[in-house]
């Protein structure tokens, strides 16, 4: 069983204090083992920058509907600048998971703060086969465990308004999600503040997995 992780503030950065960050995780710590819903384990971990190779494969092997969702336009290959801005992450104000089943590298949730604020915001790409597997929302529940500890308080997304996969996962995370529709672009907003509501749905959700994650032994559950 996966239980919810304690969202405790050690380490959250005092928003208005800059210059006193926090005292920084390490980020192989935030590595754990989940069971998805379909009974298959999957090991959550912050990316590095020896991903690249990884993620730049996993890219050109999404399909072109999924990348459209992502990136709102055809963008079949990431740019080396792109490359370097997923994988090398400062692990505070911008943040990244990868999804792994064994090597393989199947699924990437980030958060990037707005510069200043305790605003961040939060994008997804499962690959194809792993979709609807419940890897989505175990990213955002990492996300938002992460983003919280770092004095981070609201996410903000962007998705289109077809994308009801997407703003699924956002709806039934616990969080009291608010959205506003422009031109075919859904934007939405949420506190990420892990209040009761919020661990009532998630305790629900796992309870609701089957299979019990098999642990690593050198990694905690999430
Ligand atoms: C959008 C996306 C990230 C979602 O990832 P995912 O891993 O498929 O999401 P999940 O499996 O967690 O959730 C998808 C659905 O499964 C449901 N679900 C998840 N875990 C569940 C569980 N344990 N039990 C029952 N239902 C569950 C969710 O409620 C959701 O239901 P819905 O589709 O009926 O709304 C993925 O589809 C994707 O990569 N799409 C292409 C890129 C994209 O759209 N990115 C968004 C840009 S921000």
């Amino acid at each position: 069983m996966i239980e919810p992780q304690d969202h405790g503030v050690a380490g959250r950065r005092e928003i208005g204090f800059p210059n006193q960050p926090p005292a920084p995780r390490d980020p192989a710590e935030l590595a754990c083992d989940v069971t998805t819903r379909v009974g298959t384990t999957i090991h959550l971990r912050p990316i590095r920058p020896d991903d690249a190779p990884r993620l730049v494969d996993f890219h050109q092997h999404l399909s072109p509907r999924s990348v459209y969702r992502r990136f709102f336009s055809a963008h079949p290959t990431l740019s080396a600048a792109e490359v370097e801005r997923f994988t090398c992450v400062d692990y505070v104000d911008r943040m990244a998971f990868i999804a792994e089943d064994g090597d393989q590298l199947v699924a990437v949730g980030r958060y990037d703060r707005s510069p200043g604020t305790a605003e961040a915001e939060v994008a997804f790409v499962v690959a194809d086969q792993y979709q609807h597997h419940g890897i989505g929302t175990l990213l955002l529940e990492q996300l938002a465990d992460a983003g919280w500890r770092s004095g981070i308080t609201t996410f903000v997304a962007m998705t289109l308004m077809e994308n009801r996969d997407m703003l699924g996962v956002f709806v039934d995370s616990g969080f009291r999600v608010t959205t506003s529709v422009e031109h075919g672009i859904v934007s939405v907003r949420f506190l990420i503040e892990p209040d009761e509501a919020y661990r009532v749905v998630r305790t629900a959700r796992h309870a609701r997995i089957q299979s019990p994650a098999r642990h690593r032994a050198d990694t905690p559950p999430c």
